[in-house]
């Protein structure tokens, strides 16, 4: 009898699911897979965003097959390297779209009626009673949106501003200089959507965040660099935008200073995918990729 495959998980993920696997296969948790004294025997690996799986990865897993990628985003993997060696490597779509549009729309609301601040302001026990004028926020009804990134989030996204009353322009790649900073001058809510790739570290630099103006809110739901998060700062502490609420970093898990004293940063540890339904459905679709690379079978999503 043949040994079963090892399969090698970063993270434990819902134990019911990651069961259905150890009837068939030898299932190891060892994180970060990266490091793991089991990578070397691997035919199957499940990683998280914060795996990087490069060329030193897979000369350290030489009987790799398969990379299940725990997320949609797959920057944390070098694609070419996995093709020039035959590794498949597989994402997790479609089951946390509803999800991340509806963070990026949290986001949206906390930033435009100053929720974070006002929470800030009751805990240290300065509500002192109603004022007309106290932290005056935006209606976000009739105020234009611009999503950047016209993928499966980013039209879910749409879907919902445009439900709650923004007038909403999607753009994909062909929005890029001259035509993305008119687009990004007429618009007052701009969310991020795009995937983090060469061409878009740091789409929005200073120059672009400014072009929002001082009413505008920028929300980021996909990938932090896309945003120079130090600009950022800048544009923020001198009132060139009015909030931005961010759900990923540049540097993760590290933060800029500056967002963290400023109270029109809205911020979130990169909760974007974070509802039991959607992660349920991630690691069904990572699990099962693995099972079916390993039973010989095509797996639905691949992406190398
Ligand atoms: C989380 C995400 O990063 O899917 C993505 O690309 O960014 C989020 O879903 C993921 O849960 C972490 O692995």
């Amino acid at each position: 009898m043949t040994a079963p495959a090892r399969v090698l998980l970063d993270h434990a993920f819902f134990p019911d699911l990651v069961e259905e696997l150890v009837g068939s296969f030898e299932v190891t948790i060892d994180p970060p897979v990266g490091q793991s004294a089991r990578l070397g025997e691997a035919r199957a690996v499940c990683t998280l965003l914060s795996s990087r799986v490069d060329q030193a990865f897979l000369d350290a897993a030489p009987a790799l097959e398969v990379v299940a990628n725990f997320a949609v985003g797959v920057d944390n993997i070098d694609l070419e390297a996995c093709r020039a060696r035959g590794v498949i490597v597989t994402n997790t779509p479609d089951v946390l779209t509803r999800a991340t549009a509806e963070m990026a729309l949290a986001l949206l609301f906390a930033c435009a009626r100053r929720l974070v601040e006002g929470d800030q302001l009751c805990r240290r026990g300065a509500f002192d009673g109603w004022s007309p004028d106290l932290l005056l926020g935006q209606q976000v009804a009739g105020r234009r949106a611009l999503i950047l990134g016209a993928g499966r989030i980013g039209r879910a996204t749409a879907g919902l501003l445009s439900a709650v009353g923004l007038d909403v322009t999607c753009g994909g790649r062909e929005l890029s200089g001259e035509r993305l900073d008119a687009a990004l001058e007429a618009a007052d809510v701009v969310s991020v959507h795009v995937p983090y790739t060469d061409e878009t570290h740091h789409l929005l630099d200073e120059a672009r965040l400014r072009r929002i103006g001082p009413t505008g809110i920028v929300i980021n739901t996909a990938r932090g660099p896309v945003i120079d998060e130090a600009a950022l700062v800048r544009v923020l502490d001198d009132g060139g935008l009015f909030a931005a609420g961010l759900d990923v970093f540049e540097r993760e898990p590290a933060i800029e200073p500056g967002l963290l004293t400023n109270p029109r940063a809205v911020l979130a540890p990169h909760l974007g995918s974070a509802t039991i339904t959607a992660r349920r459905g991630m690691a069904r679709l990572a699990l099962g990729s693995i099972r079916d690379v390993l039973d010989g079978r095509a797996p639905a999503h691949r992406v190398a």
